[in-house]
């Protein structure tokens, strides 16, 4: 009976949690260009923590400096501001979405911090992950770069991303690959085909 009555509760508890997706894969590997097409198409919402952490930047607040130096340098931001702009952002638009979260959890202190501040909040039922060399990431990078205006979309900074996704990020793929939520996509074909091997075996 204390069975039956603990699953009723935590089946309610989830219904009200915030569906998320985790959107993860090397810089300019095409994650922000595949959640547009989710969201046009498939009504997620779409939130980039690099896009947060850029926009609180510019706000000239106390944390701008920080924020500044550590993207300069594709070193991530500790998880206490990022998180903090997450939920924000996530509160603001309203918890009952289904979430697609790019660019996060990108090192254990991200993953560690979201464990503590989100998870009476929100749900994490898959992680898309998408997969492309450096010499393709760095084309797309540089293909951007025309157009950006981001401080950290130039040779010199890229190479300093791919080192901080290989030995921090990667971690964090391997945790949730060990819990098989992991949807590994080769992000190596034009945009629509892509998004056709996304959409295979994708939660909506
Ligand atoms: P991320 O968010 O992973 O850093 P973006 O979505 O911003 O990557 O894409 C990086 C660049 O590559 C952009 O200029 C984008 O238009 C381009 N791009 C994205 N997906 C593809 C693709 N499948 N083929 C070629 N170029 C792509
Ligand atoms: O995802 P995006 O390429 O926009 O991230 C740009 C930069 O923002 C990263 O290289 C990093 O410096 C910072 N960032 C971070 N923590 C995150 C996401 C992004 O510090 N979770
Ligand atoms: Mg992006």
């Amino acid at each position: 009976m204390g069975t039956a009555h603990t699953r009723q509760m935590s089946t309610k508890a989830a219904n009200n949690l915030a569906k998320v997706t985790f959107v993860l894969g090397g810089p300019g590997c095409g994650k922000g260009t595949q959640c547009q097409l989710l969201v046009e198409r498939d009504q997620f919402v779409h939130l980039s923590a690099g896009d947060l952490l850029r926009e609180e930047q510019a706000t000239d607040s106390e944390d701008s400096k920080l924020i500044n130096d550590h993207i300069k340098e594709g070193k991530i931001v500790p998880v206490e501001i990022t998180c903090r702009l997450l939920l924000k952002a996530m509160q603001k638009i309203g918890m009952n979405k289904r979430f697609l979260i790019d660019g996060f959890p990108r090192n254990e202190d991200n993953l560690f911090g979201w464990q503590k501040e989100m998870e009476d909040f929100a749900n994490v039922d898959q992680v898309i992950f998408f997969e492309l060399s450096e010499e393709d990431m760095l084309k797309r990078i540089m293909h951007r770069a025309k157009t950006s205006g981001r401080a950290d979309d130039n040779v010199e900074a890229a190479q300093k991303r791919f080192t901080t996704f290989n030995t921090e990020t990667m971690k964090v793929i391997d945790h949730f690959d060990e819990k098989n939520i992991v949807h590994k996509i080769d992000a190596t074909g034009d945009i629509e085909e892509v998004y056709t091997d996304l959409k295979e075996g994708l939660i909506l």
